[in-house]
């Protein structure tokens, strides 16, 4: 998979690269989605089971054949040389995905990030955000992208905020909880070129 659409996206701290069908990746994820804290805003807010992890790191690893782009499990850098490092551990992911909410346009593409909790706080949700935002606009061309969040996310829609994105509608998730929908159109894409993916 070692292909433009899928070399690793660097950031001053961080290596951002599709995430792996193995064991490693599995581990890590299911960590990430068995604390509470880091699920609370997350579908009904529960943490899921080993088994439910990983029936999404198979969906995951799958959008990625599919549509040639998708989430990007975050693993920190080391060294501070610029090269990539660590004792590479999965911290989290950040990515681009079909969106698959209600209220949304056909062929929109979701942007989204968690962060395991002892990472919180050093700005990493948007420096990763902020290096997947200019890869899908510039490299995969999309015309736009969205995000969803729960009210309560202050933190999730401060990194909305800071993307440039800006609140398009509130309504319902999938999950029949109250959702916004923010939305950040392609500053390199015509207004023809948006229309026409619309
Ligand atoms: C949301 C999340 C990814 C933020 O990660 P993070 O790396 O801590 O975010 P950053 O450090 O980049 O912070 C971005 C901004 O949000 C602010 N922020 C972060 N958490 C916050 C909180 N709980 N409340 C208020 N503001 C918060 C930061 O202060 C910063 O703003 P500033 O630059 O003006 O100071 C992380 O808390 C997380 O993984 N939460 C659980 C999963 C989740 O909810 N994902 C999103 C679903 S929509």
């Amino acid at each position: 998979m070692a292909d433009a659409a899928t070399a690793p996206l660097l950031t001053e701290r961080l290596l951002l690269r599709p995430f792996h069908d193995d064991a490693g990746d599995r581990d890590a994820y299911a960590a990430l989605c068995a604390d509470a804290e880091v699920m609370r805003y997350i579908g009904m807010g529960e943490t899921l089971t080993r088994e439910q992890s990983s029936a999404q790191l198979t969906r995951f690893v799958e959008h990625w054949t599919q549509h040639g782009y998708g989430l990007r499990a975050i693993v920190e850098r080391g060294g501070g040389d610029g090269t990539p490092g660590g004792d590479g551990t999965v911290v989290g992911f950040v990515g681009v995905m079909r969106a698959g909410q209600p209220g949304v346009r056909a062929g929109d593409v979701e942007i989204g990030w968690r962060l395991a909790r002892d990472r919180w706080g050093r700005g990493y949700a948007t420096e990763g955000a902020r290096a997947v935002r200019d890869h899908a606009f510039a490299q995969l061309r999309l015309a736009r992208l969205v995000a969803f969040v729960r009210p309560g996310n202050a933190g999730s829609m401060r990194v909305m905020d800071k993307l440039g994105m800006r609140l398009e509608k509130e309504g319902l998730c999938n999950y029949g909880r109250p959702m916004r929908i923010y939305a950040l159109d392609n500053p390199l894409a015509s207004a023809t070129d948006r229309g026409a993916a619309r």
